[in-house]
């Protein structure tokens, strides 16, 4: 099993790039189907997700070519399925954006039901009350989502949420339908609007993607691109977070940091330095961290994928926080590990009252998902000692060369496979 040993207690300090945001990228590379030309992305980051996702691309029979290690060539000329099987589907729940792709451009799409996850039930019946309203006919059976249509017409959708997923998903399909389909109430991330961008290269008709209301204007077909995908906010996030917590002192290059508001208010409030360049924020962290309150909220909310981080982070500040999670209702999973590390936390509901310590202390720990992962690797940075991360298959689905980013920042960090290299490392570090 892969681990990840850390001696904590360094600052981070130092220069560090941001990768393409793997959300976007899921998406992207999934509507990049819908033309039969060939479509070029770049800036992929490569982390596992990614790697699963283009293999159930190639699964339909799609052509893919991964030209380098962040760019991929897809040509859907070649597909000879709309079936996503359950195997894609388990590794990876973004898979089901082959929903949306497939049945706006064939008409007819059979993916794998997503069930619940680590972080929640994660339900899809905005995105079938999306398709529906298109004219699609969506039932479920034999573990299958099952969606076909004669034709797709331009409808008026109010979504119940701001849903990413479900604002993507029917996005996508709406581009191939006849006519003008109306989104209300969508999501803002910034990958809903880096996927319209992309689509609108291709030649679709989408208005409004960054605000509520999205206006998309159905075309008859998509043609070859070749796009960038955005960086990623929630690596960046994630990294600005660990240089609080250890109270370093980092620039974070190659984002956008109108996207990275939030979490930059939030370190603000706490008492972090933030300095924004066009591109690049630093982070000066080496003083007296002070409690606040965060509740997770769609965008330009705080966001959920950014709430363990935080939540690490505030465990070392002085002061009683409170930190709230509106968004998914299993993400305080990670609370009893970090507790175990000396943090003083107590879950409320969707509650977690956290009354800040002036030091963690390390132990081995076990990450139940991606951002709970990346969390305690924070939470073990800044500790006094030794933490062993367990599970970082996780932590990998999401963050590329996480651990030779931190260690170009002097962390003291590395991945090991046995109580061998365990003991390897301490005597390196020691
Ligand atoms: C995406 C992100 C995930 C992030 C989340 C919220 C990807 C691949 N994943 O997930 O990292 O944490 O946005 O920013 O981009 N909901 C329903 N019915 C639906 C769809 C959603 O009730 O049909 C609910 C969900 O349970 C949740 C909320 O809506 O409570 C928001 O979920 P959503 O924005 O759809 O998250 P994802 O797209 O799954």
């Amino acid at each position: 099993m892969e681990q990840y040993i850390i001696k904590g207690g360094n600052p981070l300090i130092g220069e560090i790039e941001i990768g393409g945001a793997k959300n976007a990228a899921l998406a992207i590379l999934a509507a990049a189907i819908m033309s039969d030309e060939a479509v070029t992305v770049d800036n992929i980051p490569d982390v596992r997700d990614i790697n699963v996702l283009l293999q159930a691309i190639e699964g339909i029979g799609a052509t893919v070519e991964r030209i380098g290690k962040h760019t991929a060539r897809i040509t859907g000329r070649t597909i000879k399925s709309t079936r996503v099987d359950y195997d894609y589907i388990k590794k990876i729940r973004a898979s089901y954006y082959l929903l949306g792709a497939l049945l706006g451009k064939y008409k007819r799409a059979e993916v794998a039901l997503p069930g619940g996850c680590n972080i929640g039930s994660r339900p899809i019946d905005q995105h079938k009350k999306g398709f529906e309203a298109m004219g699609a006919e969506v039932f479920i059976e034999y573990g299958m989502i099952v969606s076909s249509a004669k034709k797709l017409s331009g409808s008026h959708i109010y979504f119940d949420m701001a849903s990413v997923g479900a604002t993507i998903n029917v996005m996508m399909a709406a581009v191939l339908a006849e006519g003008n389909t109306i989104l209300e109430n969508a999501a803002k991330e910034p990958h809903v609007v880096d996927v319209a961008n992309f689509l609108n290269s291709m030649g679709a008709k989408i208005k409004g993607a960054g605000t509520d209301v999205i206006r998309i204007k159905g075309v008859k077909a998509l043609h070859g691109t070749e796009y960038s995908i955005i960086p990623d906010q929630i690596e960046a996030g994630t990294f600005m977070l660990a240089a609080a917590a250890t109270k370093g002192d980092i620039v974070v290059k190659n984002v956008i940091p109108k996207h990275l508001e939030a979490i930059s208010a939030k370190l603000i409030e706490i008492g972090c330095q933030i300095t924004e360049e066009d591109d690049a924020i630093r982070v000066f962290g080496n003083c007296e961290l002070k409690h606040t309150h965060v509740k997770t909220l769609p965008y330009p909310g705080f966001p959920t994928d950014m709430q363990p981080q935080i939540t690490v982070t505030l465990a070392l500040s002085q002061g009683t926080s409170i930190v709230t999670e509106t968004i998914f209702e299993n993400r305080f999973k990670y609370i009893g590990e970090l507790s175990r590390m000396g943090a003083s936390i107590k879950v409320e509901g969707n509650t977690a009252i956290v009354d800040g310590v002036r030091k963690l202390t390390g132990t081995q720990v076990s990450a139940p998902d991606l951002r709970a992962g990346a969390a305690l690797v924070i939470a073990g940075l800044a500790a006094d000692g030794y933490t062993i991360i367990d599970d970082i298959v996780y932590i990998e689905r999401g963050y590329e060369e996480f651990e030779e980013k931190l260690r170009s920042l002097g962390a003291q960090i590395e991945r090991v496979t046995n109580e061998k290299e365990i003991q390897k490392f301490k005597l390196k570090v020691c």
